[in-house]
């Protein structure tokens, strides 16, 4: 069995879902279920008695150290946080409370249970850390992609508590010796993502006939890669990912926001045409910018593809058109989502401009 923390979220949904299509290993799932979780998410594992999910906190360590005893897993992959950008700026706290003090938490449980196996098992055992390319900082135009070298130069609260967790991971390895592997990957993006983060929310506010907030200039640059893409990384970093070392996963794909505006624009008026004939475009609407916000991120992927023969099989052209499809089908799962607590967010981001 594996332990996956934040498995009802965006990503760590999609890895629990392909994970059981593709293997017979059990998942134990553990996760708070804060606004970002949603158990709507794995529904179709309903019945399935290979998922075990669990309601709890990372950073409940009299939890997870009954859960670590009880099913025993052979790893710990660890994608729960609080993920969003602009929140951590309305807000930190919670940022700081599970992207480090969680992560610590869990880090001791797993590090006591860990300390306890037999032989064999101690050597097998891994701690993956899902990170962000986000730690890194902001690139100038042309500079080269980051590196698993460059230096962390976390600019937002968000990115800060995320480095502050990956540093913990890194010296729960060199100080105990703790078997951890971490991918710092770039922006995600396909189904099930909460529709908070840029493009779900352009799609789904473009159905709605809502504005399309871009904020500033819109030419802040990000690297895009399918989630699918990403699940299948973490599987082969911890399949093969050589102890202590950390990957950068990306999707070769550097793209201004407003192109990717754009795109899901072009791709709405092809697939579910405005009623008036314009195109979903007349609804982009600038407004204020991110305080802080990174211009560039871009990700050299080179390592794990050297060493561990990963490349993304999505491009964004087909990563992006099946997104926009699987969220016009999906009209339930966007309504169950946009509950009372995502209509107040839109409230206090947006203040009615979305
Ligand atoms: P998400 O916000 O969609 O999901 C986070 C999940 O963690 C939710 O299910 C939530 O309920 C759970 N959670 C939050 N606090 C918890 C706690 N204290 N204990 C247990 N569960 C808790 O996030 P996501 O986009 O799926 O990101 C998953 C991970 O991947 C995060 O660590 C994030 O930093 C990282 N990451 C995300 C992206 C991206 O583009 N979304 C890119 C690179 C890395
Ligand atoms: P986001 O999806 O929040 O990811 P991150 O900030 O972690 O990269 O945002 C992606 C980019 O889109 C980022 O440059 C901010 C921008 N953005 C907008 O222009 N408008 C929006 O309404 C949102 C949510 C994001």
């Amino acid at each position: 069995m594996i332990l996956v923390t934040g498995g009802a979220g965006f990503i760590g949904s999609n890895f629990v879902l392909d994970w059981l299509a593709q293997s017979n290993e059990s998942v134990l799932n553990l996760d708070k279920l804060t606004y970002a979780g949603n158990l709507g998410n794995l529904r179709g594992l309903e019945g399935d008695a290979r998922h075990v999910f669990v309601r709890g906190d990372i950073g409940d360590a009299a939890l997870v150290a009954r859960l670590l005893a009880e099913h025993r897993p052979r790893a710990v992959i660890n994608f729960a946080a609080e993920s969003h950008v602009d929140r951590s700026i309305h807000g930190a706290e919670d940022f700081i409370q599970t992207n480090v003090m969680g992560t610590f938490r869990l880090l001791e449980a797993v590090r006591a249970h860990w300390l306890r196996l037999p032989e064999t098992e101690r050597t097998a055992f891994r701690f993956l850390h899902v990170s962000t390319d986000e730690v890194y900082g902001s690139l100038a135009p042309e500079a080269p992609a980051f590196t698993e070298q460059h230096a962390y130069e976390p600019n937002s609260p968000y990115s800060a508590s995320k480095a502050a967790s990956d540093h913990l991971v890194r010296a729960w390895h060199h100080t105990h010796g703790l078997p951890v592997l971490t991918t710092n990957c770039s922006n995600n993006y396909g189904p099930f993502h909460f529709p908070e983060k840029l493009i779900p929310l352009m799609i789904v506010n473009a159905l709605a006939g809502k504005p399309l907030p871009v904020y500033g200039d819109g030419l802040q640059v990000r690297d895009w890669l399918y989630v699918g893409d990403h699940c299948s990384a973490i599987r082969r970093v911890l399949e093969a990912g050589r102890v202590g070392e950390t990957y950068n996963v990306g999707g070769w794909n550097e793209q201004p926001n407003i192109a990717i505006v754009k795109t899901i624009c072009a791709l709405l008026d092809e697939l579910r045409p405005r009623a008036d004939g314009q195109s979903y475009a007349e609804q982009i609407t600038h407004v204020k910018d991110r305080p802080g916000h990174d211009r560039r991120y871009a990700i050299d992927a080179r390592k794990i593809e050297a060493e561990l023969g990963w490349r993304p099989i999505e491009t964004f052209d087909s990563g992006i058109r099946k997104t926009v499809q699987w969220f016009l089908d999906h009209t339930d799962w966007v309504a169950e989502v946009q509950s009372g607590a995502y209509r107040e967010w839109v409230q206090v981001q947006y203040q009615g401009a979305a």
